[in-house]
C-alpha cells in the first residue's frame, strides 16, 4: 500500500495520562497518526503500517502538545510589570493603560508578532486567548497566529461600564463591533476561531451580557472569561449586582455560564459550593491559573477538590498575571500551590501529584477542544519531541523521573519538535 503523508509514526519514549492518577509510560513505542489523528501506540510496527515514514527520536521523551486554558495576548509586552499590586489596582495601572494601545495597529502588530513567534516555539499546542476591546486588532492577532499552526480561540473582549475614559466602550458600540469581528472571523481561518470574551462582570453592563447571550446563541460560540479571582472584586460584583447570590449566578442569569455553549471561567479561587455545583451543571471549565493567583496575591484555588469533585479543568497561564507561558512551569505551579492549600488551608486536601497536574495541562483542558491532550487512538495528534540530554544524570533514570524534572527545569530549549493535529508547527533544528 502507498502511505501518503498525513500517515507517520515518531518512534520515542511515550508519556501521556489518560485520567488524572494515570500516567502512562510506553518505552521505545512507535506513535502513528492517521490524518491528524493518533491511531495507535504500539511496540512494534503493525505490519499494515509497512511503508510508512518512521521518525526515530531514540531515547527522547514524547508528549501531548500543552493547553493553556487562559492567556492574555496584549498583556505579553507587559510580562513582569506590576507584580507588587493585587488584582483591581493592576489592571488600572498596567493593564488598561497597555490594552489601550491596540487602538493603534501599528502597535499591535509589532507586540503581537512577537507574542505569536514565542508561542509557536512554546510547549503550548493550543489556548483560549483574551485580545483587547479592539475589533481590528483581535483581527490581526487571528491572522498572525494562524501562522503558528496552533489550535486558538480568540476573543476580542467586551467591557462597557467602570471604564477609565481611555479604554472602554458604549454598549452598542461593544455589541455592533463584536458582530463586526464574529462575520470577519468565523470559519475564515482553519486552526483559529472566535470566542465570546465578556472581560469579567464588574466590567460589563446587564444589558451587554444579555445581548451576548442572543450572540451565543445566533453564532454558535463558546465563550471566555473570569470568575471569582479576588477578595475585592468578589465583594464588588456583590455590591454590583445584589440579586445574584454568587458571582457565577450574574453570568447564569444572562444565559453566559455554559447553558449556551461550551465556557471556560478563569480562576475560580473564592467559587462558593452553590458556584461550583452550578459549574459542574453547567459543564463550565475551570482555568486554573496558579501562577498568576500567587503573582497578584489572589489567593490559592482549591484544585484538589475540583479534581476530585469531577469539574472540568485545566491550566492556564494568564499571561500576565502570570509572567510565563512554558507548559512545565505551569504544571510544577499548580503541584506547588495545592502543597501551599494543603499545609495551610485544608490537609484533607492532598497535594497533587505529577501525574494529576500533567493531566490537567494536557486531558483536563484539552476537553475544551475534543479529543485532545492523550496518545489515545482518536486523539488530535498534538504532540511534543523533547531532548531532556541537557540534564544527564549519572544515574539510569526512568521515563516518569525523566519528566518530573523536565517539569521543574525544563526551558524553551528542551523542545525539538511540535506538531499540532499531525502538523509539524516547529521545528528546533529547522527554526533556530
Ligand atoms: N479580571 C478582569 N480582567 C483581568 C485580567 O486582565 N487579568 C486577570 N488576571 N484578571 C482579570
Ligand atoms: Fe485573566
Amino acid at each position: 500500500m502507498k502511505w501518503n503523508k498525513d500517515t507517520f509514526a515518531l518512534k520515542g519514549n511515550l508519556l501521556y495520562t489518560p485520567s488524572p492518577e494515570k500516567l502512562v509510560s510506553l518505552a521505545s513505542h512507535y506513535l502513528v497518526c492517521e490524518g491528524g489523528k493518533v491511531s495507535g501506540a504500539f511496540p512494534v510496527l503493525p505490519e499494515r503500517y509497512k511503508g510508512i515514514s518512521v521518525r526515530d527520536f531514540g531515547d527522547s521523551l514524547i508528549i501531548p502538545g500543552f493547553v493553556d486554558l487562559h492567556m492574555h495576548a496584549p498583556q505579553y509586552a507587559m510580562r513582569g510589570l506590576g507584580m507588587d499590586m493585587e488584582l483591581l489596582q493592576w489592571l488600572e495601572s498596567f493593564t488598561f493603560p497597555e490594552e489601550a494601545r491596540y487602538a493603534d495597529l501599528l502597535y499591535a502588530e509589532k507586540a503581537y508578532r512577537i507574542f505569536a513567534q514565542d508561542l509557536k516555539k512554546s510547549s503550548i499546542a493550543r489556548a483560549c486567548i483574551f485580545g483587547t476591546i479592539h475589533a481590528d486588532a483581535t483581527f490581526l492577532l487571528m491572522q498572525l497566529l494562524e501562522e503558528t499552526g496552533i489550535v486558538a480561540a480568540v476573543g476580542k473582549v467586551n467591557m462597557d461600564v467602570n471604564c477609565p475614559d481611555y479604554y472602554g466602550e458604549s454598549t452598542m458600540q461593544s455589541i455592533s463591533e463584536t458582530v463586526r469581528w464574529i462575520e470577519a472571523s468565523q470559519e475564515r481561518f482553519q486552526r483559529i476561531f472566535p470566542i465570546l470574551t465578556p472581560r469579567f462582570a464588574p466590567v460589563c453592563s446587564s444589558g451587554l451580557m444579555g445581548e451576548l447571550a442572543g450572540l451565543q446563541q445566533k453564532y454558535c460560540l463558546p465563550l471566555q472569561s473570569h470568575l471569582s479571582e479576588n477578595r475585592a472584586e468578589g465583594q464588588w460584583v456583590q455590591s454590583l449586582f445584589p440579586e445574584s447570590r454568587f458571582y457565577g449566578e450574574v453570568y447564569d442569569r444572562f444565559g453566559i455560564f455554559g447553558s449556551h455553549g461550551p465556557t471556560v471561567m478563569a480562576h475560580c479561587v473564592y467559587s462558593s459550593p452553590d458556584e461550583v455545583a452550578l459549574m459542574k451543571e453547567r459543564g463550565v471549565f475551570i482555568a486554573h491559573c496558579p501562577q498568576s493567583n500567587v503573582n497578584l496575591a489572589s489567593g490559592i484555588a482549591p484544585a484538589r477538590s475540583y479534581l476530585d469533585g469531577g469539574q472540568r479543568m485545566g491550566l492556564g497561564s494568564d499571561i500576565s498575571g502570570g509572567f510565563s507561558l512554558s507548559g512545565f512551569r505551569a504544571i510544577s505551579d499548580a503541584i506547588q500551590m495545592s502543597k501551599l492549600f494543603w499545609r495551610l488551608q485544608d490537609t484533607d486536601k492532598k497535594p497533587l501529584s505529577l501525574s494529576d497536574a500533567f493531566y490537567l495541562a494536557t486531558k483536563g483542558g484539552g476537553a475544551f477542544f475534543g479529543k485532545v491532550g492523550s496518545f489515545e487512538e482518536g486523539y488530535a495528534f498534538d504532540v511534543l519531541v523533547l531532548d531532556d540530554t541537557f540534564l544527564a544524570s549519572p544515574a539510569r533514570l526512568d521515563m516518569v523521573s525523566r519528566l518530573e524534572r523536565l517539569v521543574y527545569l525544563a526551558g524553551q530549549d528542551c523542545i525539538c519538535e511540535k506538531y499540532v493535529s499531525g502538523v509539524k508547527v516547529w521545528d528546533a533544528i529547522e527554526d533556530r
